[in-house]
C-alpha cells in the first residue's frame, strides 16, 4: 500500500497565493465586464532591464554555436555570476562573503523550502507572525509540527510583529534553534535597523542557533543607514545564511533566478555537539538535487551588475517605490492606518475587520486585488496588503476606486 506523507494532510487546503487566485478567477467568471486592478501577489509588471535582454539574446546566440554552446553548468552557478554578485552585493557593503559562498538558484522560494532538510526534525524553529507562508508550510510538510489550532501549528514558536514592536519582533522568551526573518519584510514592509538585527545575531552566537535571513527585497532600500545584508553585522556569517532574488530587483519572476549566501564559517551541530560546515551540505544537496540555472538566465542576471544594468535596476526600483508611497499616501487619506511602503514594495493596512471580509469588499465594490493579512498569519487578522508592483496609472485608479468604494 502506497502511503501518504500524513503531514500534508496537516496543511491548509490550499496555498495563499492559489486561493486567491482562484477566488478572483471565480470573480471574472461572474464578471466578465469588470476589469480587475491587481495588486495582490508580488508580481512586477515592467520588462527585464534593458540591458539583461541584451545579454540573454547574446547568450541564447552562444547556444546555437558548436564554439560557445553549454551543456550541463556548475549547480552552484557559473563564475561569472558568482563573482559579480560577491563583488558588488557584499564586498561593496564592506563584507567578506566570497563567490565560492554564493550559490545561484532558480528562486528564492525554493531555497528557503528546501534548506529545511538539512536540519534534524526535532529542532525548535521560530517564525514571525505575520509570516510568508513558504517557511512554515514546508516546515509542516516535513513533519516538524503538530495540527493547525486556532491558526497556529503546533511547535513551532510564534514572534509576533505587530504595531506594538513595529513589526520588528522581540527575541522568543525560550531557546530556539531555527530562526526566519525577512527584511525589508513580506508582508508588512518593516524594515530592520543594524540594532535589530544584531541583537538576533547575537541570540544566535548565544545559542548556537541559525537564522535564515530572506533579503528578497533589499533592493528597494534607499537609506544607507538600513543593513542590505545581514553580513554587516559582525559575526553573522557564522550563524546566518541569507537570501537573495533577482526576481524583485530585476523584474526575473518568469524568468527565475536567485542566490543563497551560506558562509563557509556558518556550523550546525550532531547530537554530540559536532560541529558540521552548513556550505558543504548545501553544496551536496544542490550537487545532488540541483542541475543549475540555465546559461542565458544567469547572463542575463550577470548584467544586473554593468553599469547599465545597475542604473535600470535603480529606476525600475524608484518606479515601484513612488508607487508604494502613492498607495500609502492614497490610504492614509481614506483614512486608514498603514505602515510600510518605505524602502519596501509592500504596503499594511489595517482594514479594521475581518481580512478576507475586506479582500472581498475590495474586489467586488474596487476590482481590486490585495492580499488578506490573516493568509500571513494570525497576527495579520484585520489587515491587508497592498503591492506597489503595477503600473503608475493602475496604481492611481485602484486608489480612486478604493476611495469611492469606501465612502
Ligand atoms: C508575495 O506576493 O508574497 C510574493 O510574490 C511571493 C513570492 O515571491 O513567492
Amino acid at each position: 500500500m502506497i502511503r501518504v506523507n500524513e503531514n500534508y494532510l496537516k496543511l491548509k487546503a490550499s496555498y495563499l497565493f492559489s486561493d486567491i487566485a482562484k477566488r478572483v478567477s471565480e470573480f471574472e467568471k461572474k464578471n466578465p465586464d469588470k476589469e480587475i486592478i491587481r495588486l495582490g501577489i508580488g508580481d512586477v509588471t515592467l520588462p527585464l532591464p534593458p540591458a539583461c535582454i541584451v545579454a540573454f539574446h547574446k547568450a541564447v546566440d552562444d547556444m546555437a554555436s558548436e564554439k560557445t554552446f553549454r551543456g550541463y553548468g556548475p549547480e552552484q552557478g557559473y563564475d561569472f555570476l558568482r563573482e559579480k554578485i560577491a563583488e558588488f552585493d557584499y564586498r561593496s557593503r564592506g563584507t567578506t562573503i566570497s563567490a565560492d559562498e554564493i550559490f545561484v538558484s532558480d528562486g528564492a522560494k525554493c531555497d528557503t523550502g528546501n534548506i529545511q532538510e538539512l536540519f534534524a526534525d526535532e529542532i525548535v524553529i521560530a517564525v514571525p507572525d505575520p509570516v510568508y507562508p513558504v517557511y512554515v508550510d514546508t516546515n509542516v510538510m516535513a513533519g516538524r509540527t503538530g495540527e493547525n489550532r486556532d491558526d497556529r501549528y503546533q511547535g513551532l514558536v510564534y514572534l509576533d510583529s505587530t504595531e506594538s514592536n513595529g513589526f520588528v519582533p522581540d527575541l522568543p522568551g525560550e531557546k530556539v534553534d531555527l530562526i526566519y526573518l525577512c527584511f525589508p519584510n513580506n508582508p508588512t514592509g518593516a524594515i530592520a535597523t543594524k540594532e535589530d538585527l544584531a541583537k538576533w545575531v547575537r541570540y544566535a552566537r548565544d545559542n548556537r542557533a541559525l537564522i535564515l535571513y530572506d533579503a528578497a527585497y533589499e533592493s528597494f532600500i534607499r537609506d544607507d543607514s538600513i543593513p542590505r545584508t545581514i553580513y554587516e553585522i559582525d559575526g553573522a556569517d557564522e550563524v546566518a545564511l541569507e537570501f537573495r532574488s533577482f526576481s524583485k530587483t530585476a523584474g526575473f519572476t518568469g524568468t527565475r533566478c536567485a542566490f543563497t549566501v551560506v558562509p563557509k564559517k556558518c556550523r550546525v551541530y550532531t547530537e554530540k555537539g559536532e560541529e558540521v560546515p552548513l556550505h558543504q551540505l548545501w553544496l551536496r544537496r544542490q550537487t545532488t538535487k540541483f542541475n543549475g540555472v540555465s546559461y542565458p538566465v544567469q547572463r542575463a542576471a550577470e548584467a544586473v551588475y554593468s553599469d547599465e544594468g545597475r542604473k535600470q535596476v535603480r529606476e525600475l526600483g524608484d518606479y515601484y517605490l513612488e508607487n508604494a508611497a502613492n498607495i500609502r499616501n492614497g490610504m492614509s487619506t481614506i483614512g486608514f492606518s498603514c505602515s510600510g511602503g518605505v524602502n519596501s514594495p509592500y504596503i499594511w493596512i489595517n482594514g479594521g475587520r475581518d481580512s478576507w471580509a475586506f479582500f472581498d469588499m475590495l474586489l467586488e465594490k474596487a476590482c481590486v486585488v490585495c492580499t488578506p493579512g490573516s493568509g500571513f498569519g494570525k497576527c495579520g487578522q484585520g489587515y491587508v496588503r497592498i503591492s506597489a508592483f503595477n503600473s503608475h496609472e493602475n496604481v492611481e485608479r485602484a486608489l480612486d476606486r478604493i476611495a469611492k468604494a469606501i465612502k
